[in-house]
């Protein structure tokens, strides 16, 4: 993340058990095979003053999914129909997840949103340039997946991300432009809390996962609770790790129950 903010702040003290977890998704991510970043040679500088340029959280997202999807886990990539990226940025997170469902020939949609327009014209551009298949490449601008609520009600099976997660005051959220890769608000949660019920609806029961990016100073144990006691959905620290002066983590979000019937209020 390109804006600075300093490393876990003392009243963010998580449970003895989160901690735990924390500790195993450390040990998880130090042991992973390194993703390959799909190619990015075809962007220029003045492509990443617009986009945000992929870095170590998104880094940490592609390594993630490479040991969730890869060797003993593959067979995962079968049961997966659609795969969905809120705030893509360039789209590598996506078009990696679809070069994995390639191998497989499989014919899943990728869908990939961002409220930036040069993000979408860059992820289209990505995505061609790294032989997907854009008659199943869906790249839409718009505000987190608004458009796509109905279409893919509970029929979401791998939702990606990777939000502004850096707390800053809350009149610097809201931007269309490269700001609004960082911008947080308080706790870094502002844009990630709306999109809470969104991610409620859209995960397919029960093989729907979700791969969220946070740091601490988003509070990762209180958005696990309110995931648990609202919509049932468990909140684990998968892979962790520490990049300049942050901690940041993949948090896997699975459904216990289905609650496809159950009427989610959307903000
Ligand atoms: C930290 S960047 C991540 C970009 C990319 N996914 C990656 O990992 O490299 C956050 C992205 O979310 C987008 N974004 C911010 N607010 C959004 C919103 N309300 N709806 C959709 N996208 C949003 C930003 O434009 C930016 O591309």
């Amino acid at each position: 993340m390109s804006e600075m903010h300093p490393l876990r702040t003392a009243d963010i003290i998580p449970s003895e058990s989160f901690e735990k977890l924390n500790e195993k998704a450390v040990e998880l991510a130090k042991k992973c095979e390194q993703a390959e970043v799909p190619s990015l040679d075809h962007l220029r500088m003045a492509d990443y003053n617009l986009v945000y340029e992929p870095s170590d959280d998104t880094f940490l997202m592609l390594d993630a999914l490479l040991y969730d999807f890869s060797n003993e886990n593959a067979q995962k990539l079968n049961s997966i129909t659609n795969v969905l990226e809120i705030g893509c940025g360039t789209g590598v997170s996506t078009i990696f997840m679809g070069q994995l469902l390639n191998e497989i020939k499989s014919d899943a949609s990728l869908y990939v949103t961002d409220i930036n327009k040069d993000a979408i014209r860059v992820a289209i551009d990505t995505a061609e340039k790294n032989g997907i298949n854009m008659d199943l490449f869906k790249a839409m601008k718009c505000d987190l997946a608004t458009p796509l609520l109905e279409e893919l009600k509970n029929k979401v099976d791998v939702l990606i991300f990777n939000p502004p997660y850096v707390p800053t005051p809350e009149d610097e959220v809201g931007s269309e432009g490269i700001e609004a890769s960082w911008a947080g608000g308080g706790n870094g949660r502002v844009v990630f809390d709306r999109a809470i019920p969104q991610i409620a609806s859209l995960l397919s029961y029960p093989n729907g996962v979700g791969y969220i990016i946070t740091v601490d100073d988003n509070k990762p144990e209180q958005i696990a609770d309110i995931m648990m006691e609202k919509y049932g959905i468990q909140v684990t620290p998968f892979f962790r790790r520490i990049a300049r002066n942050e901690y940041l983590s993949v948090q896997k979000f699975t459904l216990t129950r289905d609650i496809s019937s159950e009427t989610i209020e959307q903000h």
